[in-house]
């Protein structure tokens, strides 16, 4: 069966989405669970772009040892060093060199000739080749350029050493017959076509990344381009679960395989959602909530006479965890374990104990702790592990008759308890008020949102935030049985990548 190479650009394209905001941690954090999901290339970042993604871009290549590991460049050779710079270290190294092709752009941002742009092209691949062997080249904007421009730039990339050539629908205008057709035409006119991978990359703006892609792979495209939970510039990339499930369901049509682990789908969604603060839409495709989920009643007979009555893929081929065992206030710490082991996470002696100590805290108040439970707990955990300052306390007292007043407690750095009070206009705003006064950086708040984690009175409440400063955003989430500790907990969360962003490029 053949083979087709996945190329995740979470870290990159879907990086680039607004708001998403992610530290070089959380960038690396998430770059070992790729590996982990068995993709083949990981785009790790745009080391030109910022100081803090060269940072980010150069920890992820010396970490990673079981995918290449790609940085993206602008077709300059200032770019292209930079790029090199951070990722020389990496086992399997990728410079990505793009550059605009339709006359579109040409005319109006690059003001160039399409000879100079064909020169630029070829100049640039030779200059990455001069760094590593495995050099992709992108003509930007691909689906709304002239065809036999395409297949003259393709010939010359190629003969520079470009090894994967990548058809990029920049602005998700294609529709998958045109596309493929797209696709098809290169392999029948570019003459040296056989030397490099065809890659694709597609925007969803019309909703078609997914059908434009597997097109072109039926086409003979042998790379993707795609993002954890469909994220990425604008209405985001090909979503990586939709193609990869798609091959794996549909082997009778498609007939190919990935190196992708399926299992660690799921993981690799929730950890996504949870460190860049896009949630996951309930009808979405393989890992949403409702994926999976049988409200009709002669679906849900037809499903529990036989699965495959009304369910083409069986959850625990994605890792959606299927357990029985419902934990609650008597279960002890070797149940615990063996539950967070199920659901993937090995937690250290430490980290476990303190997991199963909030664990006890919350079926305390809660009499079935459930597996989304135990993943927000889990969440909750990892969050502080990178914190600055901590949240020890918080009290409010507020009502139709009062001024919402609040109290919090925070350990400081150096490890000092500082404490301050404010007054707002409701108790998440007296709260927000009181810790500024403690952490003092500018910002502002741009987006809350609660939601509830499960169903029921007592279930835990998640508070996504966004905040805004000196033009940069910032997500923070927080999760608790009471939704003003959770909006504190965001508000934290928030804060606590503000600060060590500012860390950073102070250097
Ligand atoms: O959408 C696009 O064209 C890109 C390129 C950099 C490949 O992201
Ligand atoms: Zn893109």
């Amino acid at each position: 069966m053949d083979k087709v190479i996945i190329f995740d650009t979470t870290l990159r394209d879907g990086e680039q989405a607004a708001g998403a905001g992610l530290s070089a941690q959380e960038k690396l954090e998430i770059a070992k669970q790729l590996e982990k999901l068995g993709v083949d290339v990981i785009e790790a970042g745009f080391p030109i772009s910022s100081p803090g993604d060269f940072e980010a871009v150069r920890l992820i290549a010396k970490e990673i040892q079981g995918s290449n590991v790609c940085a993206l460049s602008h077709a300059n050779a200032e770019a292209i060093d930079r790029a090199w710079e951070a990722i020389r270290e990496a086992k399997q190294p990728r410079i990505h060199v793009f550059l605009s092709a339709s006359d579109i752009h040409l005319f109006y941002q690059l003001k160039k000739s399409r000879e100079e742009i064909l020169e630029i092209s070829r100049d640039m691949v030779v200059r990455a080749k001069g760094y590593t062997d495995d050099v992709e080249f992108s003509p930007m904007d691909a689906s709304r350029t002239e065809p036999t421009y395409i297949y003259q730039i393709l010939e010359a990339v190629i003969k520079a050493g470009a090894t994967t050539v990548n058809i990029p629908d920049t602005v998700g205008y294609a529709i998958p017959q045109e596309f493929g057709g797209l696709i098809e035409g290169i392999f029948n006119n570019v003459p040296n076509i056989d030397k490099a991978v065809v890659s694709i990359h597609c925007h969803n703006d019309l909703g078609l990344a997914v059908a434009n892609s597997l097109e072109a792979i039926r086409r003979g495209a042998r790379q993707v381009e795609c993002t954890v939970n469909g994220i990425g510039e604008r209405a985001g990339n090909a979503s990586l679960e939709e193609i990869v499930m798609a091959f794996k369901t549909r082997n009778d049509f498609f007939n190919l395989t990935t190196n992708v682990d399926t299992t660690q789908i799921y993981k690799t969604s929730r950890l996504v959602s949870e460190l860049t603060g896009f949630i996951v839409q309930p009808n979405k495709a393989i890992i949403g909530a409702n994926a999976f989920r049988h409200q009709s009643g002669i679906h849900q007979d037809g499903v529990i006479k036989k699965a495959i009555t009304y369910e083409i893929m069986d959850p625990k081929s994605v890792g959606i965890p299927a357990s029985s065992l419902v934990l609650g206030k008597l279960s002890g710490r070797h149940a615990f374990k063996e539950r967070l082991a199920e659901l993937g996470y090995i937690l250290e002696e430490k980290a476990l104990s303190h997991a199963f100590q909030a664990f006890k805290e919350l079926a305390d108040k809660k009499r079935e702790v459930t597996d989304r439970d135990i993943e927000s707990l889990i969440a909750e955990e990892l969050r502080t592990v990178s914190e600055v300052y901590h949240l020890d306390h918080v009290e409010v007292s507020c009502g139709d008759h009062s001024i919402p007043t609040a109290t919090v407690r925070l350990v400081a750095p150096d490890g000092q308890i500082v404490a301050d009070a404010a007054l707002g206009t409701g108790p998440v705003d007296a709260v927000y008020k009181a810790i500024n006064r403690i952490v003092r950086v500018p910002n502002e708040l741009t987006e809350f949102t609660v939601k509830s984690v499960t169903e029921g009175i007592d279930a835990i409440g998640e508070v996504l935030i966004r905040i805004e400063s000196d033009g940069v955003t910032y997500a923070g989430r927080g999760a608790d049985t009471d939704i003003i500790v959770a909006s504190a907990k965001a508000y934290m969360n928030a804060l606590n990548r503000l600060l060590a962003v500012k860390k950073i490029s102070k250097g």
